[in-house]
């Protein structure tokens, strides 16, 4: 792997060499990087069998580059702290302390390809909009995110949710080029979650109502 190719050059030839990693099998998120250009994980990127050919290895794009292959992550944390990544209730927090709140099977599966993604940007990092407008435009890691939460059966806030992000930026600043869903290494699609949203922000269409309702079960 390209993870390999690396850690060999660091323990080998030149120790100074500084990328980020740690589970080594695309769970973290943390090895992404830009790779025959590409954005992929390196720990999950096979090095081309053909040798003679050189793979080239750059940053993720259009971000400020700390050294080598690190880059500053601090803005595209913030906006995924903005979209509030948690389930919200509208009993006060000691009421919600210590209870398990019920799904069907059905609502929890309309967040299949939404929870797995392991914020590695490489979605929103090949995205043109997101060059263009990184500031205001959430990019597609982000409003996947939103999404996940909008549509969780047990959230009582996705009015709320929505209207953070009903402005011309936020969400449609997405062009729907689909560079995120093509770039995704966990085979997600940012670009149909953000498409999702604009049919909720429009009006054509609406959060179901949950199948059952979120019974409380105290824990023993
Ligand atoms: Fe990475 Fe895919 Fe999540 Fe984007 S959607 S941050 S590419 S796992
Ligand atoms: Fe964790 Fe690559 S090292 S995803």
């Amino acid at each position: 792997m390209v993870l390999d190719a690396l850690m060999k050059i660091k323990n080998e030839c030149d120790g100074s060499l500084t990328f980020r990693r740690s589970c080594r099998e695309g769970i973290c998120g943390s090895c992404g990087m830009n790779i025959n250009g590409r954005n992929q994980l390196a720990c999950l990127s096979f090095i081309d069998q053909n040798l003679k050919k050189p793979t080239i290895i750059y940053p993720l794009p259009h971000m400020y580059v700390i050294k080598d292959l690190v880059v500053d992550m601090n803005h595209f944390f913030k906006q995924y702290a903005y979209i509030e990544p948690w389930l919200m209730r509208k009993e006060d927090e000691q009421t919600y302390c210590g209870i398990q709140y019920l799904q069907s099977q059905r609502d929890a599966k309309k967040m299949e390809n939404l929870y797995e993604c392991i914020l590695c940007a490489c979605c929103s990092t090949s995205c043109p909009s997101y060059w263009w407008n990184g500031t205001k435009f959430l990019g597609p890691a982000a409003l996947l995110h939103a999404y996940r939460w909008i549509i969780d059966s047990r959230d009582e806030y996705s009015e709320h949710r929505l209207r953070r992000i009903n402005d011309s930026y936020s969400v449609f600043r997405c062009h729907t080029i689909m560079n995120c869903t093509v770039a995704c290494p966990k085979h997600l699609n940012p670009g149909k979650a953000i498409a999702e949203i604009k049919k909720l922000l429009v009006g054509l269409s609406k959060k179901e109502e949950a199948d059952m309702p979120p019974a409380k079960l105290r824990e023993e």
